[in-house]
């Protein structure tokens, strides 16, 4: 034992200094990780009774968000592309939350059609929508068109979801309160509407057309907000933070072998789905924002946005256009 003791203080003293390096690097990224995880929700609220519709959730923060709903008691529908996937994702959910009221239903965001086959099922089918969730994203793939020859970016995230919305409002206001929760994200610091060129026909970048859907994804919010004013329906959008998911899937087979290496230990420092669908949990449950609409938020805080997603006449614009788009107006 003595000898043991006296084994042990001799090491540490010889390695006194490799040692320290060692707790405080540990201590260190033990710390960074934590706060990379961001806020966490810490509502109780239970949604027996509710019903909530969120978009692409067969994988990553749409499937947590998803699962965290049917903890809650809601009814759940995972509105997805890909049926194979989003049932397998429906049963997972059922066993974990123990809650057998998950269903699926088809929507293809980048199909007007389709938006409106399934805004036409839920109309006719369901009593209620209290909660809609505008997850589903896609980020950074090629020059591809929509079925109605959108920009596939613009066509997904923006103005596939601006028709849903438009075509379950109804049903919302009736199941009042009730809440829009549209992900969008931090890239929209980075966007600029190209009101002259919105599918980006002439100068089609990945990165811009992203950046430019994830800016729609907050005005839309904002004037949505103000549209429905007194309805009871009350809008937010937000950004998840960095998340580990598929959706980087058109862009890393894109990186060379060094920016991969240099990717991975990036990858593994940031945010679980689980930790990613935190603000979106938030933003759909929180009874602190029962009264806030139109904001944007971050780590389960509210945010400033960049200037130009608080630009109204940006917003009013946006608006008519996708009116028009979609066949709306
Ligand atoms: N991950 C991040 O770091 C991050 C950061 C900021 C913002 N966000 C936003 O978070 C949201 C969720 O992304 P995620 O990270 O969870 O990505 P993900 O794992 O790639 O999931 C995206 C979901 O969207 C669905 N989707 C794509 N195109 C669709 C279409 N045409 N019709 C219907 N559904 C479609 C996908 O369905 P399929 O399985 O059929 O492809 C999938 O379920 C997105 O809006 C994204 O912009 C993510
Ligand atoms: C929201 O507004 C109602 C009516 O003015 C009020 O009773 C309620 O306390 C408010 N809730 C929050 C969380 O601010």
């Amino acid at each position: 034992m003595q000898n043991y003791a006296a084994a042990v203080q001799d090491f540490v003293e010889r390695h006194a200094t490799g040692l320290t390096v060692v707790f405080v690097t540990g201590a260190g990224v033990l710390a960074l990780r934590r706060w990379l995880a961001g806020g966490v929700c810490r509502s109780k609220v239970r949604l027996d009774g509710k019903t909530v519709l969120i978009t692409g959730a067969n994988t990553g923060i749409g499937k947590e968000t998803a699962l965290d709903m049917a903890k809650r008691g809601a009814r759940v529908i995972l509105a997805c592309r890909d049926m194979t996937r989003a049932r397998i994702a429906a049963d997972d959910i059922r066993q974990r939350s123990g809650n057998g009221n998950v269903l699926v239903k088809k929507l293809d965001l980048s199909s007007l059609q389709s938006v409106r086959d399934l805004a036409k099922d839920v109309q006719e089918n369901e009593e209620r929508l209290d909660i809609l969730i505008n997850n589903a994203g896609i980020m950074m793939c090629p020059k591809w068109k929509t079925e109605d020859g959108f920009e596939m970016q613009l066509g997904v995230n923006h103005l596939g979801h601006f028709l849903l919305t438009n075509c379950l409002l109804d049903l919302m206001k009736k199941s009042a309160p009730s809440r829009v929760v549209i992900v969008s994200s931090l890239a929209h610091e980075r966007g600029k509407i190209h009101f002259e060129d919105l599918n980006l026909e002439k100068d089609y970048h990945r990165e811009k057309s992203y950046y430019q859907s994830k800016l729609a994804n907050v005005l839309f919010c904002r004037e949505l907000a103000a549209r429905v004013q007194g309805t009871g329906v009350t809008v937010y959008s937000l950004h998840p933070g960095v998340i580990r998911t598929e959706l980087v899937h058109h862009l890393f087979p894109t990186f060379a072998l060094w920016q991969r290496i240099i990717a991975m230990p990036i990858m593994m420092m940031i945010k679980s789905p689980r930790e990613g669908a935190q603000t979106t949990i938030y933003c759909a449950v929180d009874e602190s924002l029962a009264n806030a609409s139109g904001l944007y938020y971050s780590d389960c805080a509210p945010k400033t946005p960049a200037p130009q997603a608080l630009d109204d006449a940006a917003a009013k614009k946006l608006w008519d256009i996708s009116m028009s788009m979609v066949g709306l107006a």
